[in-house]
C-alpha cells in the first residue's frame, strides 16, 4: 500500500515537472512556429538565401530590438528614416525588398519570432580552440536538469512498481506453501 502510493506521487511529480518544461518552452515553439511559417522561405540561421543568415543579427544591430522590430514590420520604412545600417544591408542585398508584416505579425509574434533567432544555436557547437566550449545558456540547463530528474523518477517508481508486484508474488506464494501444512 505504501509503495504504491509512493509510486503514485512520484508519477504525479514527473507530470508537473514535464508539463512545466512545455509550457516553459510555449513561446520558443511560437518563435519557432512563426519563424518557419513566415521567414524560413528567405532566411535561414546560418546561411544566406534569398536573406542574409540570421544567425547572431541583433548584435549586428546593436541589440537595437525596437529598430528590429521596425524592420520586420517595414523595412521600406526604415530605410526611409535614412538609417545607416538598414540601407546597408538593403544595398548589399541588390535592393531585395523584405515582405512588410505589419499586417501579418503582432508586435508579440515578431518578438516571439526575434527571441527564437537570438537563442538559436547550431546543432553542433564549435569547439573554438581558446575559449573552449561555450557554457549551456542558464535556461537549456535547467531543462535539462528537469528532464534528468524525471527521466530519474520514472526509473525510480518503475523500479518501486516491479518490486511490489514481486513481493505480491511472494507473499501470495508463501502463503500456497503455508497453505499446504
Ligand atoms: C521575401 C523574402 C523575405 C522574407 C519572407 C523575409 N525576409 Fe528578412 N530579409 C530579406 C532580404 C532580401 C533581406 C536583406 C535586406 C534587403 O534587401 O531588404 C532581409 C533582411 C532581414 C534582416 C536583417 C538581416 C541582417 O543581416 O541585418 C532581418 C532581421 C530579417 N530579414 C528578418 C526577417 C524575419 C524575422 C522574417 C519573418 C517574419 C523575414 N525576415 C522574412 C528577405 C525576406
Amino acid at each position: 500500500m505504501l509503495i504504491k502510493n509512493l509510486t503514485k506521487s512520484i508519477l504525479i511529480c514527473t507530470t508537473i515537472l514535464m508539463s512545466t518544461i512545455y509550457s516553459n518552452n510555449a513561446n520558443a515553439q511560437d518563435g519557432k512556429t512563426l519563424f518557419n511559417t513566415y521567414c524560413a522561405a528567405c532566411h535561414k540561421m546560418d546561411k544566406d538565401l534569398t536573406g542574409p543568415a540570421l544567425m547572431g543579427v541583433e548584435e549586428r544591430w546593436g541589440n537595437d530590438r525596437a529598430k528590429l522590430v521596425h524592420w520586420v514590420k517595414n523595412s521600406a520604412d526604415l530605410i526611409a528614416t535614412g538609417d545607416k545600417y538598414a540601407n546597408e544591408i538593403f544595398n548589399k542585398w541588390n535592393k531585395l525588398p523584405m515582405t512588410p508584416f505589419e499586417s501579418i505579425l503582432k508586435d508579440a509574434e515578431i518578438n516571439a519570432v526575434l527571441d527564437y533567432i537570438k537563442d538559436w544555436k547550431p546543432p553542433v557547437a564549435a569547439t573554438t580552440g581558446t575559449t573552449g566550449a561555450a557554457p549551456a545558456p542558464k535556461n537549456t540547463g535547467f531543462l535539462w536538469f528537469l528532464s534528468i530528474v524525471s527521466v530519474v523518477l520514472v526509473v525510480i517508481s518503475l523500479t518501486l512498481y516491479f518490486s511490489m508486484c514481486r513481493l505480491k508474488k511472494t507473499a501470495n506464494e508463501k502463503l500456497t506453501t503455508n497453505d499446504r501444512f
